[in-house]
């Protein structure tokens, strides 16, 4: 049984409120396929409000922190997340792991935090260029995978894995399609070494300069359980097409 797609946007720093028109249009037109989860994970300070904007929708956050609370200067936790009004939240985005030095170790602790409070997690893995180059791609990657899932399984499409190259995200460049399906069938193998059979219902997702021109041919490919989207997320006219090829393909 292939799973239910799930086309999640990431904007990263982009959201402003004069573009809760557009959180309102995607929310909208995501609507007319009930096939597909469709979420955005907007900036932090968008949440409450994109959530008003568009009840009943999934509304994200991009990172959370690993405590539930205390003396930590401008981070933000799963509860006040929640209290916003997300219901999910990216963790582990190789941004992050290179900006903020997150490691896997970091990554699998705010994804158990996340997950025990009730959120849904997009997990992030994704190797370099130099490491896709040497031939060393799907070892690290689940190496990343192994050392950064939460211990226990959570329960089903609670938790996704984001497959994202770091040199095809906002470059316009997209690995092979036999490189894609190679990736998602050894993080395939990997969630169904650690979690049984209960590994083989976490999506994984592939993320990295998705465009309505491409979906299409990404979404056919085996274990290609749905997208993890920048920069064609911001605008509906962009996102909505990739949804419409989510809900239509079929590996
Ligand atoms: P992109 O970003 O679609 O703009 O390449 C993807 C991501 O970083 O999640």
């Amino acid at each position: 049984m292939p799973l239910k797609k799930l086309v999640a946007g990431n904007w990263k720093m982009h959201g402003l409120s004069s573009d809760l028109a557009e959180v309102r249009e995607i929310a909208k037109e995501s609507r007319d396929y009930p096939t597909v989860d469709v979420a955005l994970c907007v900036p932090a300070i968008l949440i409450e409000r994109a959530a008003r904007a568009a009840p009943d929708f999934a509304i994200g956050g991009q990172d959370v922190h690993e405590a539930e609370k205390g003396a930590h200067t401008g981070c933000i936790s799963a509860q006040m997340l929640l209290d916003a009004g997300a219901s999910l939240t990216i963790v582990g985005h190789s941004e992050r792991r290179d900006a903020q030095r997150e490691n896997d170790r970091d990554v699998k602790a705010k994804a158990e935090t996340a997950l025990a409070s009730g959120l849904n997690v997009i997990l992030c893995v994704g190797e370099n260029l130099d490491v896709r180059e040497q031939g060393g791609a799907v070892q690290t990657v689940v190496g990343q995978v192994d050392a950064s899932i939460p211990g226990e399984c959570p329960e089903q499409a609670q938790l996704a894995i984001a497959y994202e190259p770091i040199w095809a995200i906002g470059t316009g460049k997209v690995p092979a399609n036999r490189e894609i399906a190679e990736m998602h069938s050894a993080i395939r193998k990997r969630l169904v070494d650690r979690y049984g059979s209960a590994g083989e219902s976490v999506r994984i997702l592939y993320g990295g300069s998705v465009k309505p021109s491409n979906a299409n041919e990404i979404f056919s490919i085996a274990d290609v359980d749905g997208a993890l989207v920048g920069g064609a997320s911001l605008k509906a006219a962009d996102f909505i097409p990739i949804v419409a090829a989510a809900a239509t393909s079929t590996p």
